[in-house]
């Protein structure tokens, strides 16, 4: 595997494989790698020849300079991993090789309407921070193919959108939530928690399971349904900041006319922030 730090030696080897008519799959992360990420990497394989993953802890979607600082950085670890799975390139720069000009001044990409609900309204500038790097990672590498996993459901339909605004040339593929045995969706956070907190964690699942099984059953109550699972999480220890049932496509608020939904929900344990996601197919009334 070869690793590499700046642009020019990245654009070389891509060159490199397109002239010799390779296909180039891009798995963008920010590194503390676990299962999930490894099967982002081995779907990429089925769409290209060659898989780039790049390994960069972007400040500018950090709400918080702590949670930032306190992000897990474990490259060596990562590096090991990737190579395990026959990754091409590990792609690591470092943050003045994307901000040259300082975050401030650096152009940014803004995604309407998507970036302003669920997580947007809780991190205000998180997915301006998002679309901002990965739109520069896509052109840094400009793959024919970019995997995301369905984990982080609202950043994946932001980069859809994006692709999509801004023409973009490359194929955006979902990969489905890796998860533990316990239901718990696997995350570079849960390294976070302590013992105690990570025997409480599958609740998440479970709050989301209980949810999607009532709405299957027909139940449209949405917003008595959403302040039920809040009152369940809180009750079980942790603080939450939102449980919300919206249309899929999109995330507008669910209506009975939905063919696809989604059940998404944000809640603290400690000082870590957990998220997770189910979607769910309906017959509509
Ligand atoms: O999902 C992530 O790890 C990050 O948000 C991403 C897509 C790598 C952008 O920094």
């Amino acid at each position: 595997m070869h690793i590499c730090t700046d642009i020019a030696e990245l654009r070389r080897n891509v060159q490199a494989w397109k002239k010799a008519g390779e296909r180039v799959a891009l798995v963008p992360t920010m590194g503390n790698l676990h299962r999930g990420h490894l099967r982002l990497v081995q779907a990429a394989k089925q769409h290209a020849q060659r898989v780039v993953v790049s390994v960069f802890v972007n400040p500018l979607q950090f709400n918080e300079a702590a949670d930032f600082k306190a992000y897990p950085r474990t490259l060596d670890d990562d590096a090991q991993q990737l190579r395990a799975v026959a990754t091409d390139l590990l792609f690591a720069p470092d943050v003045d090789v994307i901000y040259p000009r300082g975050q401030a001044g650096n152009t940014k990409v803004l995604v309407p309407g998507i970036s302003d609900v669920l997580e947007g309204e809780h991190r205000p500038g998180h997915f301006t921070g998002v679309a901002t790097v990965v739109a520069k990672l896509f052109n840094m590498v400009q793959p024919d193919v970019a995997l995301f996993g369905e984990k982080d459901f609202q950043q994946l339909l932001l980069i859809r959108r994006m692709a999509a605004d801004l023409d973009l040339p490359i194929e955006i593929i979902s990969v489905a939530t890796e998860r533990e045995a316990d239901g718990l969706a696997m995350s570079s956070r849960n390294s976070r928690l302590s013992a105690e907190q990570r025997q409480l964690a599958p609740v998440i699942y479970q709050t989301l399971r209980t949810l999607q099984r009532q709405l299957v059953q027909g139940d449209h109550r949405y917003t008595i349904l959403e302040q039920q699972a809040v009152a369940a999480l809180n009750q079980a220890g942790f603080r939450a900041e939102y449980v919300a049932v919206r249309r899929a496509a999109d995330l507008q608020p669910a209506t009975p006319d939905d063919t696809t939904q989604v059940v998404l929900l944000a809640a603290w344990l400690g000082q870590i922030r957990l998220i997770d996601n189910l979607m769910l197919a309906l017959n509509p009334r």
